[in-house]
């Protein structure tokens, strides 16, 4: 028995699609119609839609008995109580959400959310069995100052101090600021170097086992065309999908270009 012999950690990939503030019901149960009619027997990749919370419940219905997820955009931490306009896990859950995206950039930059009330909101999801998608990224001025590490381990640490970070209890989802929406996408090695520095934080955090199953999805420009590149770096485990996500067959392409058979790397050799 050799057991000094390296363990293989298999992490599925993980494709999910934030359709951010668009789609009415109409238009959301056409799309979700169409990725599940092409995706529906996919059981390699997970697949997850994100619709706002006017079409969740539709959406939903859509997805029902489909091996696809429902996901939601934004929640709350507290229960229940005075809090005009706001959602909670509890609420995600009564419409058959699986996941939840926690610490948006765009929430960071226009809402005021901060590494504090991510960790609020990832605590509260957990509790309610939702598994957060937890953003982390850098500014492109942080970039061009050096400053990409230090950020997203202040975003890692402070953001996740004290929730469960075992197997399967969150995703992270890197998504450089300076590439969200705007047609600039990390390279697959700027994008590879990220996300191998966050696993090993990770594992300072939460211990080397629960690093070697955490799920990386990486974010910002994700299309058809430069997905299969980023999806076979090592430590890129999926996408968070915005722009190429409004369109059925765009979003399609990228699940497909995530198949193991596509070249998308599976596996991970932990020492
Ligand atoms: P994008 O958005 O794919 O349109 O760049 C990604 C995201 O913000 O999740």
């Amino acid at each position: 028995m050799d057991s000094a012999a390296p363990k293989k950690k298999y992490r599925k990939k993980i494709i999910a699609g934030n359709w951010k503030m668009n789609k009415s019901v109409a238009d959301g149960t056409d799309l979700a119609r169409l990725v599940c009619r092409d995706l529906d027997e996919c059981r390699e990749v997970d697949v997850v839609l994100c619709p706002p919370f006017t079409a969740l419940k539709a959406v939903g219905e859509v997805l029902d008995h489909s091996l696809i997820k429902l996901g939601a955009q934004h929640m709350h931490w507290e229960n229940d109580g005075a809090f005009t306009g706001e959602i909670s896990a509890g609420m995600l859950r009564d419409l058959y959400c699986h996941y939840v995206i926690i610490g948006h950039s765009e929430r960071r930059q226009y809402f005021n959310e901060t590494n504090e009330t991510v960790n609020l909101r990832v605590r509260s999801a957990q509790a309610a069995n939702l598994i957060p998608i937890v953003c982390v990224g850098e500014t492109l001025e942080q970039r061009e100052a050096d400053e990409t590490e230090d950020v997203i381990r202040s975003q890692v640490e402070e953001g996740l101090q004290g929730v469960n970070g075992e197997d399967g209890g969150l995703i992270i989802a890197y998504e450089p600021v300076w590439a969200i929406g705007t047609g600039m996408t990390a390279t697959p090695e700027q994008a590879q170097d990220v996300h191998a520095y966050i696993r090993s934080i990770y594992g300072v955090q939460f211990g080397e086992a629960a690093a070697a199953g955490l799920r990386i999805q990486y974010g910002g420009s994700v299309k058809p065309g430069n997905a299969a590149e980023l999806l076979a770096q090592p430590d890129i485990d999926g996408g968070l999908i915005g722009g190429a996500s409004l369109d059925a067959r765009s979003f399609v392409e990228i699940v497909k270009a995530a198949l193991p058979d596509n070249g998308a790397q599976a596996e991970d050799t932990v020492a």
